[in-house]
């Protein structure tokens, strides 16, 4: 258990209960049975996969295990200590940050974007650039087999022989260990540390560490590189539900993160799911208000509009969480993230005047600063910012949450908020855990399964046909 008590994720609705353009009380008295229901499947998913007998056909696949993770893992540290899987993962981090002055983390989708928006929120805003003595004993962090893009590529090994002698070291994750934008930046990345340790294979092996699952290419690679350390992607845990396993755990501890706050989070958040009832319960609520707004009013759209530059690939994550869930059968909400006030003035427009075709979500939370920047008095007024002397940047922020939330209600556009309190591991581990839950409990309601992606893997099937001449 960490010190400090967590400050429990606030979901605010209030401002979609709007006649005629948004909900009614009544409207969310109505979905609540329904929502208990959705919660009761989730629940029984929960258990029909830990039995682990065999899954009905419409339920599968059946990744639910993801659900009672956090608690899982926190109770088999607080048992076993050093031995278990967390105890493992904080010493395989300790080992990689001693080694290593720069860590790229290669994977895609679901295999890297906790980690950055973990990296994102949590770190310093220019962690990178600070120097060594500043980072708190952390590597530089690079997101890598993402893409296919050879300029990017060829930028990062050029920097990394330019600047990273041999003290640079590779996670790679991924599941299935067979994508092919993380397998060929895995292939470079080896070369060039070949390079680097100058062939000495004891020191490559140990500046490498996989994440994969029980099988496949990287497994066996794994094992022909002979890596002291691989993590294990549990069988169960889909890939976008994997940011509380050794997927977004390892890269956190890297970067010198609280995991087990972040898992305690996610703990708490498992605690409010299970035993409040619907209009205090943020998962049930949250998928009631999108829910019904998109089914009555037609707002298929879900911006999450979140308020600080820390909080962007925190949205980004949960774009990949809802697209890939919910986006089958023809159907599926639209994710899309904002950051404000920066896309008040590229998407504001249209949020504010366009079609009542989108749900505001705004995201909130207090990024950690060590210094509050106000305006000062100048001799000259040109910019009249005189009349703000003393007025402390967060206070324009929060005057323009507040300015923009009043300048939607007026038009009868619905918003809702989530309030993460302080931004830290605690909340985003809330935050996770409750976006997953709410992610399989919409998925339930609406009779679309959440787990899988069979989309996906068509382009990934006709990818590899084209390379290799089918
Ligand atoms: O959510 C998912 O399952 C996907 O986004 C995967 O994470 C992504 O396709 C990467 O797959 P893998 O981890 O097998 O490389």
């Amino acid at each position: 258990m960490s010190d400090r008590p967590l400050t429990p994720l606030r979901y605010d609705f209030s401002g979609t209960i709007i006649p005629e353009t948004g909900l009614s009380p009544e409207d969310l008295t109505w979905i609540g049975p329904r929502l208990e229901a959705a919660r009761a499947e989730v629940l029984a998913d929960l258990n029909l996969f830990h039995q682990g007998g065999p899954v009905p056909q419409l339920k599968q696949p059946l990744d639910a295990g993801f659900t009672d993770l956090p608690d899982r893992l926190l109770d088999e540290y607080a048992q076993k200590g050093d031995s278990s899987e967390l105890g493992q993962i904080l010493a395989t981090a300790e080992r990689l940050r001693k080694l290593a002055n720069r860590v790229v983390i290669l994977g895609i989708g679901g295999s890297y974007m906790g980690a950055r928006a973990l990296f994102e929120a949590c770190c310093h805003p220019y962690h990178n650039e600070l120097p060594d003595d500043k980072r708190n004993g952390c590597p530089r962090i690079y997101f890598e087999g993402n893409n296919l893009d050879n300029a990017a590529m060829v930028g990062l090994i050029e920097l990394l022989s330019l600047v990273g002698g041999d003290d640079w070291g590779i996670v790679v994750i991924s599941k299935s260990g067979g994508t092919m934008e993380t397998a060929v930046a895995l292939r470079l990345l080896v070369d060039a540390l070949r390079q680097a340790c100058q062939g000495d294979a004891q020191k490559i092996r140990q500046r490498i560490v996989p994440i994969t699952g029980q099988h496949g290419r990287l497994r066996d690679l794994a094992n022909a590189l002979g890596t002291p350390d691989v993590f294990n992607i549990p069988d169960g845990v889909g890939g976008r539900f994997s940011v509380l396993t050794p997927v977004g755990l390892l890269p956190a501890a890297v970067m010198g993160l609280d995991i087990i706050r972040l898992l305690e989070g996610a703990r708490a958040m498992n605690d409010r799911f299970r035993e409040s009832p619907p209009g205090d319960n943020p998962v049930l609520d949250y998928v009631g208000v999108c829910h019904l707004m998109e089914a009555w009013r037609g707002a298929n759209v879900r911006v999450l509009s979140t308020w600080g530059k820390g909080l962007e690939a925190v949205g980004l994550w949960y774009d990949q969480l809802l697209s890939e869930s919910l986006g089958k059968d023809g159907r599926g909400a639209l994710p899309l993230t904002v950051v404000n006030t920066r896309d008040l003035h590229s998407r504001g427009q249209q949020h504010q005047q366009g079609p009542r075709d989108k749900l505001i979500t705004n995201v909130r939370g207090q990024r950690y600063h060590p210094g509050v920047l106000t305006i000062d008095r100048w001799d000259m007024n040109q910019d009249k910012l005189n009349e703000l002397a003393g007025t402390a940047i967060p206070e324009i922020l929060e005057a323009a949450t507040q300015g923009t939330n009043k300048a939607y209600h007026d038009d009868r556009r619905p918003t809702a908020d989530i309030d993460l309190g302080e931004l830290d591991e605690g909340a985003l581990g809330q935050f996770f855990q409750m976006m997953m839950l709410a992610t399989v409990v919409e998925g339930r309601l609406i009779g679309i399964n959440p787990y899988g992606q069979p989309g996906v893997e068509a382009y990934k099937k006709n990818m590899n046909d084209i390379l290799r001449g089918k």
